[in-house]
């Protein structure tokens, strides 16, 4: 299982707060399986993954994601946030660095919708022009608008290059089970389609068809990541001490830096294909926690490479930061640094060690500076980056995330800052319905 190492933030805090939090955590995690916490209708994601382990829907997704396989080259995933994150942080996770050289007959992944950029959609349509491609649509409420626009882009493009018939074979719609107008043309078009569970938010979701059907179509086994995730369901909240359970001390750990003046939490990995995972983890504590002019502000780097970038800062800036380090045991691939006769960049002291091996003592190095610097320190340990610790990852840090949540006394799963920027872009765009707050903002211009 995942470990949680605390033990270099107890110079900051004492172990004693930590454990008379322990009567909290166990009312919060009472809210939370009795939904009847803030956000009780929300609550649907603690048990997905034993729900969905074995189930029909996760046969009939591996199926999908097999007959896509069989056809298609590129898969285009399309959706925002919620919607895509998690996704992509697991499939970023797993896959090569370099694609193609993946064994089997590889799939390209390739992501639209999550923004607007002009100039990217029209590379990614001039680069599917050559591919044999599918795509799937993800929008649980189904109306929002950068998704919207890349779809209608890409259905356009799929329908001019395949007729429309075989167009509508190759969509997916992943949306609401009732509203929303991808649900409409969804239906209208009978377009293969999956249900985003009403008591699942976005950021919630990567265990629903949201992120399970682009996961299977990578080739990744989504039976592996719910068997971990369900064993950490199995694990968490059920009575353990607080310092036995990752996500209550997690949860318990973050809030008592916060509370000593620590607001900015960085996750800091070692890997490259973890940047992803750090995103998805932003959106679900930035969105979950950043409300009523509190929560800890979620940030990310990726070691060794942000130590000659961000490193400066965290060494000896604001002492406002605490870091969490998910930290991979056991690289999958071994290179040991080679002997060089002439030596003229002094590195035969190294000669013969694993390059793992130097990147965790940098790790090591880095964990004791920055602590001696004022940044205290989680580390996660995951014994390897396979699909079965993810699992674990997510449940973890979704639990973590909820528990975190009610100690900071906010509610987890609502976004109602979200709708300021959609709001000022709808007046601005003089969309229909929105004429009192187009006025209104020409006059702020
Ligand atoms: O977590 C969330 O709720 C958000 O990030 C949403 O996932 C995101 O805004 C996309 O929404 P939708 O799936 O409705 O298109």
């Amino acid at each position: 299982m995942i470990q949680l190492d605390i033990k270099r933030t107890l110079d900051f805090i004492p172990e004693a707060e930590l454990l008379n939090m322990e009567h909290e955590i166990q009312e919060h995690y009472k809210k939370i399986f009795s939904k009847t916490g803030e956000g009780k209708d929300f609550l649907g994601w603690t048990s997905l993954p034993s729900e969905m382990q074995n189930s029909d829907l996760v046969k009939d997704i591996n199926n999908t994601a097999k007959e896509i396989r069989e056809k298609a080259e590129v898969f285009v995933v399309i959706g925002i946030g919620g919607s895509y994150l998690g996704a992509r942080a697991v499939i970023e996770a797993l896959q090569s660095s370099f694609p193609d050289a993946q064994h089997g007959k590889p799939i390209q992944v390739v992501y639209a919708g999550h923004h607007m950029s002009e100039d990217y959609m029209a590379e990614l349509l001039d680069y599917l022009d050559s591919k044999e491609y599918a795509l799937t649509v993800i929008s649980k409420s189904g109306t929002t608008t950068e998704p919207a626009i890349a779809f209608r882009l890409l259905r356009q493009h799929l329908e001019n290059k395949y007729g429309k018939p075989e167009a509508r074979k190759r969509i997916i719609a992943i949306t609401d089970k009732k509203k929303g107008a991808l649900k409409t043309l969804a239906g209208n078009e009978g377009y293969k389609s999956y249900v985003v569970p009403d008591d699942v938010g976005g950021r919630y979701s990567v265990l629903t068809p949201v992120g399970l059907l682009p996961i299977a179509v990578a080739g990744f086994s989504i039976d592996e990541l719910l068997k971990g995730a369900a064993s950490m369901q199995a694990f968490t909240g059920k009575g353990h001490r607080i310092m036995d359970d990752p996500a209550a001390l997690y949860a318990a750990t973050r809030n008592a830096l916060y509370n000593i003046g620590k607001p900015v939490e960085i996750m800091v990995n070692y890997q490259p294909r973890l940047h992803y995972f750090t995103e998805w983890w932003k959106q679900l504590f930035g969105e979950s926690e950043g409300k009523q002019q509190r929560g800890i502000l979620p940030a990310g780097v990726s070691f060794t490479t942000d130590l000659h970038s961000m490193g400066q800062y965290i060494q000896q800036g604001l002492r406002i930061i605490f870091e969490t380090v998910v930290s991979i045991e056991k690289p999958a691939r071994s290179l040991t640094i080679p002997e060089d006769k002439e030596n003229l960049d002094g590195l035969n002291y190294i000669a013969g060690k694993r390059l793992s091996e130097v990147n965790k003592q940098a790790e090591l190095g880095t964990i004791l500076a920055h602590t001696e610097g004022g940044v205290p320190n989680m580390k996660v340990s995951v014994p390897e980056l396979n699909a079965y610790y993810l699992g674990e990852l997510i449940y973890f840090y979704e639990m973590a995330c909820a528990l975190s949540g009610y100690i900071l006394e906010v509610n987890p799963f609502n976004q109602p800052g979200v709708e300021a920027y959609k709001n000022n872009m709808f007046a601005l765009l003089k969309k229909p319905g929105f004429e009192e707050e187009t006025k209104a903002i020409r006059k702020k211009l």
